[in-house]
This record gives C-alpha cells, structure tokens and sequence, in this order.
C-alpha cells in the first residue's frame, strides 16, 4: 500500500521495495507517531482545517489503532513502506474518509523528525533514570568505605594509598557529567518540528506553537529546511552514549582486573559471572567483559551517523532514514549496559583486607616517609633519595617500609624518630590528605554529602550545581 502511487504507472520492483522500507525498524516508535498524529489533528480542528468531527473521528480511530498494537491484535505487516504509511492506512481503513484527511498540512518529512524526536527524548529521561540508579549504588559504596584503604594507581603502578569510598567516587564524578550531557541535550532538543512540512511549512494556517505545547515542546523549531534535516540531537545523544559507554567500560576493566587470580580484591557474586564448558575452576566476568566489548558498537554508531550527515544538501535526504538503526542499537545497548553494570556492582563483594595488605606492600606510603623528612627539614629532593634507599632495602629483604626497624631507618637518616611508624601508617596517609576533593575521611564526608543533593537534581530542574546549593566556582 503505497502513500504516493498516483503519479506512478508501474508496479514496484521487490527488491527496491525491500531496500526502501522502513517499517522493519520504525515500528519501534509506533507510539511516538500516534501521539504526534494526535497532536498534529486536534491542532488542525481547533483552526478549523478540519472539522471537529473528522477530528474526533481520527482521534478516535488512532487510539483504537495504538490499542490493537499494544495488546497484539494488530500486528505490522511488510507491504507497508514504514511506520507513517502503516498507520494512515489503517486509519482510513477503520474510520473511512476521514482517516484521508490526517496528513493535511504535514509530510512524512516532518512527521519523522518529530517522532525521531519524540523517541529520543523519552529515551533520554529514561537512560537518565538509569544513570541515577547506579549512582545511587555506587553512594552506597562510597558511605560504606570511608575507611577501605586499598592502593591509588598510576601507570597500573601501585602511588599512594586510597580509600574504596574515593576510587568509586571517581566514577560518580563521571556518572554526573554523563547525566549533565543528557540534560543539555534534552533542552537544547527540545523544539518541535511538526508543521514544517516537506521542507518550506505549508499554506494551511497551522499553530505551530499549539501543537509544540500539546507535545511538551518549549515551543516550535524556527526554520523549516533545518527542521526536517536537522539530526544533530541524534549525533549529541550518540556522542553521550558514548562516552557513557566509555566510563562503563573503564570501570568494567578495572573490575576485571580487581577478579583476577593475582589481585583478588572482589569477588563477583555468582548470578553476574559464568563458568567454563572445560575448566572446572572458572568464574568469569563476562558481564563486565561484554559492557567493555560493547562499547565498540556505540562508537560505530556515533561515527556512522557523523558519516551519514556529512555530505547532505538541504533540506530532507532519504540518507537519513538511516538514523534509526543505528540510534535504536546504541540506546538498547547502553540501556542494557547500565541496567547489568548496576547489578553486578551492587553484588560484588569487596576484599577489605586484601585491598589493605595491597597498599601496604606496594610501598604507597613511600610519598609520605618524605614528606615526613620534609617536615623534619630535610629538602625534598634529599628526602626523596633518602626514601628511595630505604625502599631499595625493603625489596632487597621482601618487606613493607613499615617493617623496617628505626634503626634501619636511621642507618640511611639519622633524622627519623619513633613517630616515623605512625606518620607511614595508612590511616595517616589518608587521613592527612583532606584538601577538596581528596581521600581523608573529612574531605570525603563532605563530597559525599554534595554527592547526595547534586543527586537529587533531575532533567528537567536546574542546574545541579545551583540545586544543590554550591555556588558557581566552587571545588
Ligand atoms: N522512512 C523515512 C525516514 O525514516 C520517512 C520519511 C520519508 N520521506 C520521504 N520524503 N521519502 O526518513
């Protein structure tokens, strides 16, 4: 059933037909485009394009048609080109004459712009509520491991002690940004592109602005040629999932490499990890190895699309149609990625004391034993070779700096005291470190206390900052 047969004298060939649908992949926002026909015809009777009982008649026979999908009875059949043809054509077939008058003042041009638009902002809200779920896992984490001391990296080189309450708070950190992402997205999408016609709006007297409203739009878009070519929000939300997906994945191989047999600072809980057809010793963490993995397909998704774009002249091309593979792929991963990344990290159990004997043999106190020397007015740079000595001893005999005894210590500097041990002492080292936003148990408080309200500030608030009460310039 064709939209645009009259003008054609022969039948379409199979495989073009194949090649051009849509239906196969635009079904999946059926609901989109029934709300927006709905929109799009009740603003056509309230200016009298229509008459208010084609109107109701349409409305009506959209609802039935929203219904049957829903519960199953109707289901999508491929002679259809796409999603729009789909349902005008059921329409006119369940409600008769009337049904021919819903597309009056708009194009397929636009009415895919707005449920492409639709769909992604319910998406967005929805990936957002996901974000917020794991956040919220991972404060959990934080509150409960103020005290977890375990080794800071550089270069995956054990450099200072830590506590776990820091390490995962540095992914809260990304988490937010993800979430900030979203809502600038969100807001800057948010114009309606529904009366922009083919590509130069229409001669019917349409109120744009009303059916902006009925949608929830903060008004309609402002150029009709950019309205119905513009797919930057797809390119802007692929962007975001994106790097969501590359936060999820840094985290992912961090907790691989915490499962290894050699670090042993987590335990996965049996339901997030699988076994081996052949080694009987095997738990695996394939959830985290497959979000890692994963990543892979929403970075192809975001260069496709850039790629898709590049070359377009004004105003619609049917290149892009291609938008919604793509877009559809990436947000069904990253949805997936998120809702299986927050259970397996609220399952996972953390090996306090293995991730405490790490730091204190990996000579992450190394730092501190110098600035102790500092403080007991050494130059820094003396007090660096006099530590690195000492650390040369440690290895030499298989021991932590802790183990030495003064008078070793005092073999190499006459400077150091009894007090040397609790100066080296983990609790010390992150207890002392209290600048902003480092890892002392009173710095940490008050993050996690900015953590919870910058939390609690949703897309559609204000900035999270001025929610939670910090003022701009601030930490
Ligand atoms: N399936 C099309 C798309 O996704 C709908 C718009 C068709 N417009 C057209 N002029 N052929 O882009």
């Amino acid at each position: 059933m064709k939209l645009w047969g009259g003008r054609f004298t022969k039948e379409e060939n199979q495989l073009v037909h194949n090649f051009n649908e849509s239906l196969s992949f635009d079904q999946k926002f059926y609901r989109q485009d029934i709300q927006g026909s709905i929109a799009h015809v009740t603003m056509l009777a309230k200016q009298g394009i229509v008459s208010q009982e084609d109107g109701q008649v349409i409305i009506n026979g959209l609802k039935g048609i929203l219904e049957d999908l829903e519960s199953g009875k109707l289901v999508f059949t491929k002679e259809h080109e796409d999603i729009h043809s789909f349902v005008e054509a059921h329409l006119t077939e369940r409600v008769g004459e009337a049904g021919k008058r819903l597309h009056t003042g708009r194009s397929r041009n636009d009415q895919v712009a707005l449920d492409m638009k639709l769909y992604c902002r319910d998406e967005i809200l929805e990936i957002d509520r996901l974000l917020k779920e794991l956040l919220e896992v991972l404060l959990k984490i934080m509150e409960e491991n103020l005290d977890t001391y375990m080794p800071g990296f550089t270069h995956l080189q054990k450099a200072q002690p830590v506590t776990l309450a820091h390490h995962v708070g540095a992914y809260f950190e990304m988490f937010m940004r993800d979430r900030g992402r979203l809502r600038d997205i969100y807001r800057r999408m948010n114009e309606c592109p529904l009366g922009s016609g083919a590509l130069a709006g229409t001669t019917y007297p349409l109120d744009r602005a009303y059916s902006a409203e009925l949608l929830g739009f903060d008004g309609p878009t402002f150029n009709s040629m950019d309205s119905v070519s513009d797919r930057d929000y797809v390119i802007e939300l692929l962007s975001a999932l994106a790097t969501i997906s590359m936060h999820l994945s840094r985290f992912s191989e961090e907790i691989i490499i915490w499962n290894t047999n050699e670090y042993r600072f987590v335990e996965l809980d049996d339901a997030y990890s699988t076994g081996s057809s052949i080694m009987p010793q095997k738990k695996n963490p394939d959830i985290a190895e497959l979000v890692r993995g994963k990543t892979g397909r929403v970075y192809g998704a975001l260069v496709s699309i850039l790629t898709v774009m590049k070359g377009l002249p004004l105003a619609y091309n049917k290149d892009i149609q291609e938008d919604k593979e793509l877009t559809f792929d990436a947000i069904d991963t990253v949805k997936g990625s998120l809702a299986l990344f927050t259970g397996m990290i609220s399952t996972i159990t953390f090996r306090r004391d293995v991730m405490e004997a790490s730091a204190k043999r990996g000579f992450t106190n190394a730092t501190d034993a110098a600035d102790y020397l500092v403080n007991h007015g050494v130059p820094f740079r003396d007090a660096h070779g006099i530590v690195g000595q000492l650390v040369l001893l440690c290895i030499k005999k298989g021991i932590a700096l802790d183990d030495l005894s003064l008078e070793e210590f005092r073999t190499v500097s006459p400077v150091f005291e009894e007090d040397i041990y609790e100066a080296i002492s983990m609790e010390t080292c992150v207890r002392k470190r209290n600048t902003a936003g480092a890892p002392g148990q009173e710095a940490m408080k008050e993050a996690i206390a900015a953590c919870k309200r910058r939390l609690a500030c949703d897309i559609q608030g204000v900035s999270e900052r001025l929610h939670a009460g910090i003022p701009a310039g601030e930490d």
